[in-house]
């Protein structure tokens, strides 16, 4: 029987997973059993035209995207905290494991959704809400238990990076690099968010709460974008062999935690100063590995997919062991 998922929002994202969906059925059907059928899409305009399969179910009404018989998963992408955190807690209370890319919501509700999805024994997949296709949340969750982090440094917006990239290698004007970057989907609806820091510090949230298990006092960060940075900085800074990056640190020091969100000009010397483009990168300061540097695409319609198809997959596995295990104890010795 085909493994039912419903997408809630079908923009860059949604439409992202979709596809990805129609065009990896192959290997879904070989690690998981069976084949992926997309039984609903959640939208807010019913009079857009959606590129999907004939006969697909799309409707505006979220109660019937609930209502659809054995659902297992949805995937999230729409904007903004609500209405996404009172659907996902109603997908975790019906039973569903839950995939979402949306950072502001689970910079704000990440923690009560985490022990909602326990109390209900489902999973929840947020691995895209940060740095698009790098697989920093899967790394800080299972690949460094006994590490401990001492410090996070990345670029963690993606059209930040791509503008400032744009200005300095191809001598585009601000305007002109973030139309380009919203052409490509890789901005937010508000593109404010990105370009003000806002973006990159629900990002650096997460991260945080995830390597050392507490926050700073947020009040009291520093959030400043790259907003303000002139063409004539980033050539400056060009000829004299520096390049700005948006960076977000956050590292323990004398027992409490400092971070920061801004753009920086960097030298050669640094380890993010030739992560150009779209790319996001995270270095990791550890206590047993020392330094670790994850990159790859930040934003965009498959670089996401990717991410939510990856923790989708690792989901159904892992609640298909479970119920392996649980049969097992079952059996009569
Ligand atoms: P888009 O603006 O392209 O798409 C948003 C989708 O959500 C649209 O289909 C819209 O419907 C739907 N939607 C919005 N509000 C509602 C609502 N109240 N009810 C139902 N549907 C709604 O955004 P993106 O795809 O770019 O981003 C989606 C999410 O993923 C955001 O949270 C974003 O921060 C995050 N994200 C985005 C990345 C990117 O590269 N773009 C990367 C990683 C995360 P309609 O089509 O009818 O307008
Ligand atoms: N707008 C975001 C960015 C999308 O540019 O990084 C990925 O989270």
């Amino acid at each position: 029987m085909a493994i039912k998922v419903a997408i809630l929002g079908y923009g860059t994202v949604g439409e992202g997973v979709y596809k990805g969906i129609q065009n990896h059925q192959e290997q879904l059907i070989e690690k998981l059993g069976d084949a992926v059928e997309v039984a609903g899409i959640l939208v807010r305009d019913p009079l857009k035209k959606r590129d999907v399969q004939p006969g697909t179910f799309i409707t505006t009404r979220f109660e019937e995207i609930l209502a659809i018989p054995g659902l297992h998963a949805v995937f999230e992408a729409i904007v903004g905290k609500e209405p996404g955190y009172t659907y996902l807690s109603q997908c975790i209370e019906k039973g569903c494991h839950v995939i979402t890319a949306n950072k502001v919501l689970f910079a704000k509700y990440g923690n009560e959704l985490l022990k909602k999805s326990k109390q209900h024994g489902v999973h929840i997949g947020y691995e895209a809400t940060t740095a698009g296709a790098v697989p920093i949340i899967r790394t800080l969750q299972e690949l460094l238990k006994v590490n401990r982090v001492t410090r996070i440094q990345g670029i963690l917006n993606g059209t930040s990076n791509f503008i400032l990239t744009e200005m300095r290698a191809n001598r585009l004007s601000f305007g002109e690099a973030l139309k380009l970057a919203q052409d490509n989907g890789y901005a937010e609806a508000n593109p404010e968010n990105d370009v003000e820091g806002k973006d990159a510090a629900c990002k650096l949230k997460i991260l945080c709460q995830l390597a050392f298990g507490c926050t700073p006092d947020w009040e009291e960060v520093e959030v400043e974008g790259i907003a303000a940075i002139t063409s004539g900085e980033v050539q400056k800074a060009e000829a004299e062999g520096f390049r700005y990056k948006h960076i977000a640190d956050i590292r323990a020091e004398g027992g409490k935690l400092k971070a920061s969100v801004k753009p920086i000009a960097v030298s050669s010397a640094h380890p993010l100063f030739s992560v150009e483009g779209v790319d996001n990168a995270i270095t990791l300061e550890t206590s047993l590995a020392g330094n670790l540097t994850l990159q790859g695409a930040g934003a965009g319609k498959f670089p996401t997919a990717s991410a939510m198809l990856e923790d989708f997959s690792a989901i159904l596995e892992k609640s298909l062991r479970t119920k392996i295990h649980l049969l097992s104890a079952r059996v009569p010795v």
